[in-house]
């Protein structure tokens, strides 16, 4: 059951219109049931913040602006894809640095009214690095939920790949039907336009991409958040760094967020006392993704051989099994 202080804060939050710390607070008093045996009321608690985030981000998108690329079609279908992310803040483990930097730019698009009639731009042009699986989609995933916006991605090395030859057109496509909808724009896998590649591309398109990405980062669009990210900062051209407002890097978790990745994955089910250290040196080198996939293949090898709870040697034994799998 909540404790007086979940049901203060609960209330506070309710005053102050701050549905995201409200729903996190939901969230922690289902953590905290599940932990206490009473799974069935955990799992329902959550169900219901998950479908009351889902109806609040569509009552905040109906009204106002008509969003003209809500269903993409033809062309357009195959370039991007569109959703309405559930994602918030809080369901990121990330150091206190790139919150913080996430957070401004939260603040900054929420309050872009305010900022612009004294003349000044929000900040809206991120740019996210790091290694694979250490959440970058997932922050714009979150982005797009906390700012109840749609969210568009664009696997940029997918165009290029399917249309090679006329990509350049059909990013210019992408780009004007964007231009018009207010949303965050993900940009993924941006180092298809590295310097490197438009180097040796010699039909020269990957360059002439380049270019219209570059110019495209230009317009005058302050309504919308544009979000590129890669796992290959060094392949990116100099010209494209100098383009945003913010550059966020995302390093694999410390031992302290590796365990909050494992105690958020395993909330639901019943955990013996594990041996912290041993677990942080096997999850040495993981990523947040990895450790994530690690605790859930733990915890379903338990519920298969009939055991109660999660020990450290399974634990440590899915986490081995995912070193394995990134060297081979
Ligand atoms: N910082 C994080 N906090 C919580 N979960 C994460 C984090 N990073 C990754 N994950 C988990 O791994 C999955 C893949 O992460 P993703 O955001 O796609 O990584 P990236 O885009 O950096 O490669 C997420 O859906 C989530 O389950
Ligand atoms: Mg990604």
């Amino acid at each position: 059951m909540p404790t007086a202080d979940h049901v203060k804060a609960l209330v506070r939050s309710h005053a102050e219109g701050d549905d995201t710390r409200f729903y996190s607070i939901a969230l922690q008093v289902a953590a905290r049931a599940a932990r206490s045996g009473q799974s069935r009321f955990a799992q329902e608690l959550r169900d219901l913040v998950d479908e009351l985030r889902k109806v609040e981000g569509r009552k905040a998108i109906a009204p106002g602006r008509p969003v003209p690329v809500a269903k993409p079609r033809g062309e357009l279908a195959d370039l991007l894809s569109i959703s309405y992310p559930g994602t918030r803040m809080a369901d990121l483990v990330l150091e206190d640095s790139v919150r913080e930097q996430l957070l401004r730019v939260i603040a900054e698009q929420r309050q872009q009214d305010r900022l612009q009639e004294q003349g000044f731009h929000p900040l809206r042009r991120v740019l996210l690095l790091g290694p694979p699986g250490t959440g970058k989609t997932m922050s714009a995933k979150a982005l797009a939920g906390e700012l109840r916006l749609p969210l568009f991605i664009i696997r940029l090395d997918g165009i290029i790949t399917k249309f090679m030859g006329e990509t350049a057109a059909k990013l210019r496509l992408v780009f004007d039907a964007l231009i018009e909808t207010r949303g965050v724009y993900l940009f993924d896998e941006v180092d298809a336009l590295g310097g490197e590649r438009a180097r040796s591309n010699d039909v020269g398109e990957i360059r002439r991409v380049l270019n219209s990405f570059l110019q495209f980062l230009e317009q005058d669009e302050p309504e919308s958040l544009l979000i590129a990210a890669t796992n290959h900062p060094e392949l990116l051209d100099q010209a494209m760094f100098r383009r945003f407002d913010a550059v966020i890097e995302y390093p694999l978790p410390s031992p302290e967020l590796t365990r909050s990745v494992i105690r958020n994955r395993l909330a639901n089910v019943s955990v013996s006392r594990l041996a912290w250290k041993r677990i942080d040196e096997a999850a040495a080198g993981l990523s947040h993704a990895e450790i994530t996939l690690a605790a859930e293949r733990a915890a379903k090898d338990t519920i298969l051989v009939g055991n109660e709870k999660v020990t450290t040697g399974v634990l440590i034994e899915a986490l081995n099994e995912r070193h394995a799998r990134g060297h081979r």
